[in-house]
């Protein structure tokens, strides 16, 4: 969004609050006048409250729940939010207080904790986990007075994977995707804040987004980007969607009769409403007619132009009427009717204990010579290199950008708040955390400006850890998948630096700051690499129990990583001719072969396969049994042992792909996981369960001529392992 001004801690927002809460107070005598008159009580259905309060409404009562309530861009708004609609205190409508918040609660509500990516959340792979990083949000929207949050985001990342926002999405493959996304959006709205999902749909790139022509067939669609929001949708009932600012099949996502009408509102049965991405709508009646309900953040098209286009019949009333539903509906089923919020203190230290949590689930080890854990009574030296590591731990910027607890370590770029594309690193040192590890080693920072300087350091030291980070912001993608420095002037050449200090110091482990793929041109010369994403506001303390043992690491990649840029489906990001002119992106290229499905197709190898993640003890996975149902309602199941045959406790996360027959020319597709976690020489005996009527649809493919779900006949192969590129076929049944 555009930036909204500061924190807001003015005279005029208290003086809003105060209005708020006389109009509020006025509102509720007068509902309760009304509700003597015939309201329906709060144990009616939301439909049926939506429907009378629709009924109570004036024209211009309802084309001012239709529009953002910013009334000049970049106004500052009351709550520090990012969005705003004034309610309607005659017939006790509250107020909607948006706020971004993919990460943690954003914008400029003030200080929120700042949970590591979502991405992180994701490689995870576990939803009671991903269900407490929701909770978070959904609380500390709810304590800043927040009642929408407007996270959710769910672009597939595999069709760019150098997108700007990618640490805030949940990776490639639209099942892992949907399902962790759902928990984060159940979680929210188990808080009583109304949950969104977006970008709907194929907004997979910054570069060029507002005129960007996503070009991708029915079927493809349907089985890749917008299957991962089906499930967020379905299993989650979130009650609000923010469509995208690219166009799809040429016309704009934010008047796409296609996505809005078509898919989510007729296919899916979407009953909550849909509300444009800042500046995305681009016509009244166009907008209005193809399923847009609400424009934000200002009222250039909803505003006295739809009120006019609705006197003249070129938007039916029935149409507004149904917008207006559509609103009250999602606020009544959220709860924001029955369950105000309350303003008071986050809770601050038991979210980052939840954020510490969350990063130790989800940094995932991508190699380990033996180097890792580090034992702390056998260090005598460390050298700590780069990123300002001696201070904090970066973060993603754009909207989706928390200003952590205790404010940040250290920011680069413009002074904030308000907080857009800032830099910011988290408060939370590697070096202290580190330090605190080791008491009595010697512990000593070096900035990594220097490549010769840091590998002097790393050569007198046992062993060296270097800290490398790629920031990532909404607006733009990352130049490439090195580890560009985009924020020094001049750069520092990261790629070079891990060289230089590996060749001093074969101990060297690499941790890396980063939102998605990235390749490792030193990779061989290295000890041990862990993928820490942007850790969150606790990512050093999480970090350094990695590092030293005290948490045996359990991520799993939710992203294929490359070998190289030339084996994406697309190697040069496309680029707009102009700031206006729409410029084809075409998805028919990997369709819905999207992340390792394309790998697979190409026969191309991955320098890490999706699924994939170390620990520090090993697993066997053993006796697997399959059993199917074949009727109409088909089903099976996979049963096996997991063994840990190490002497560590750890978790592993067994996966189960699915080969359709031939026929439907798909590849093989993940259908169930489960994260299991086993002490020292522990067996496990593990079902999973696939269920074709489940929402992931995990045996169908789309039917474009009965436009629907089918399940193909002939045989489908069963295969069970532990990363995209590291399975067994354990059976196959036949479909009739
Ligand atoms: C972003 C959205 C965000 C909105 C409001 C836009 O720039 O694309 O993700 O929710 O701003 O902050």
């Amino acid at each position: 969004m555009p930036e909204t001004l500061g924190v807001g801690q003015s005279a005029t927002r208290e003086s809003h609050e105060i209005a708020q809460t006389l109009f509020s107070a006025a509102g509720l005598l007068l509902l309760s006048i009304t509700l003597a008159c015939g309201a329906p009580p709060p144990t009616a259905s939301s439909d049926e409250r939506a429907d009378y309060l629709v009924g109570q409404m004036t024209l211009e009562e309802k084309i001012q729940l239709v529009h953002g309530g910013m009334v000049t861009a970049g106004q500052s708004l009351p709550r520090g939010a990012g969005g705003w609609v004034p309610g309607n205190p005659r017939l006790g409508v509250p107020d909607l207080f948006m706020s971004d918040g993919s990460v943690g609660v954003g914008n400029n509500v003030g200080q929120a904790t700042a949970l590591p990516s979502s991405i992180a959340s994701a490689a995870s792979w576990d939803l009671n986990e991903a269900a407490k990083y929701g909770q978070v949000i959904g609380a500390e929207s709810r304590a800043y007075g927040i009642n929408i949050n407007l996270g959710g985001n769910v672009n597939n990342a595999g069709r760019e994977p150098r997108d700007g926002r990618t640490f805030e999405t949940k990776g490639e493959d639209p099942i892992l995707a949907g399902k962790i996304t759902a928990a984060h959006l159940k979680a929210i709205q188990g808080q009583y804040v109304m949950a969104g999902i977006k970008h709907f749909s194929f907004n997979d790139q910054e570069t060029g987004r507002r005129t960007a022509n996503i070009v991708i067939d029915d079927r493809s669609a349907r089985e890749s980007d917008l299957l991962a929001f089906e499930i967020g949708i379905e299993d989650s009932d979130v009650q609000s969607v923010m469509c995208s600012y690219n166009l799809v099949n040429s016309s704009h996502a934010c008047e796409n009769d296609y996505l809005l009408n078509e898919v989510l509102k007729r296919d899916w049965g979407f009953s909550g409403f849909v509300l444009s991405d800042w500046d995305a709508t681009h016509s009244t009646v166009n907008a209005a007619m193809n399923g847009l309900d609400q424009e934000q953040p200002l009222d250039i098209y909803f505003g006295q132009k739809l009120e006019q286009a609705v006197e003249s019949g070129e938007v039916p009333q029935t149409r507004l009427d149904n917008m207006v539903h559509r609103i009250l509906r999602a606020m009544f089923a959220a709860g924001l009717f029955d369950h105000p919020a309350t303003i008071e203190p986050i809770n601050a230290s038991a979210d980052a204990a939840v954020a510490q949590e969350a990063e130790e689930e989800g940094a995932v080890l991508l190699k380990n010579n033996g180097l890792l854990p580090l034992d702390a009574t056998k260090l005598a030296s460390i050298a700590l290199i780069g990123s300002h590591a001696d201070v904090g731990v970066l973060s993603g910027g754009g909207s989706a950008q928390v200003y952590p607890v205790g404010g940040p370590a250290l920011m680069e770029g413009k002074p904030c708040p308000p907080c857009w594309a800032q830099v910011i690193w988290d408060p939370s040192s590697p070096l202290h955390a580190i330090q605190a590890k080791v008491p009595n080693a010697s512990v000593r920072y070096d900035g990594g400006t220097n490549s010769t300087q840091a590998a002097t350091l790393a050569s007198s030291s046992n062993v060296a850890i270097v800290f490398v980070s790629q920031w990532e912001s909404e607006d733009m993608d990352v130049p490439s998948l090195n580890f560009t420095d985009v924020i020094h002037s001049p750069p520092i050449d990261q790629d070079a630096l891990v060289s230089a200090v590996a060749a001093a110091n074969r101990n060297t482990v690499v941790v890396m700051e980063n939102g998605g793929p990235v390749v490792m041109p030193w990779l061989a010369t290295v000890g041990a690499v862990l993928e820490a994403w942007y850790p969150g506001q606790r990512g050093a303390e999480a970090i350094t129990n990695i590092l030293f043992g005290d948490v045996n690491p359990s991520g799993k990649l939710p992203m294929t990583f490359p070998a190289s840029a030339s084996d994406l489906p697309r190697p040069v990001i496309a680029t707009p001719p102009d700031s206006t002119t729409p410029f084809p992106v075409d998805y028919t290229v990997d369709g819905f072969n999207v992340g390792y499905k394309w790998y697979d197709i190409k026969g191309y190898t991955p320098l890490f396969p999706f699924g994939f993640g170390m620990s520090y003890t090993t697993f066997s996975i053993s006796d697997a049994q399959l059993t199917a149902d074949i009727s109409a309602n088909a089903s099976f199941q996979v049963s096996f042992d997991v063994q840990n045959n190490g002497a560590r406790s750890g978790a592993e996360v067994p996966q189960v792909y699915l080969g359709l027959p031939e026929s439907t020319g798909e590849g093989k597709r993940l259908v169930g996981w489960q994260k299991i976690l086993l002490n020292p020489g522990q067996r496990q005996n593990v079902t999973i369960q696939v269920n074709s009527s489940d929402s992931s649809r995990p045996f169908s493919y789309w039917d474009v001529n009965s436009q629907s779900w089918l399940i193909a006949s002939g045989t489908y192969t069963v295969y069970l392992g532990n990363s995209s590129r590291d399975l067994t076929a354990i059976g196959t049944f036949r479909m009739p």
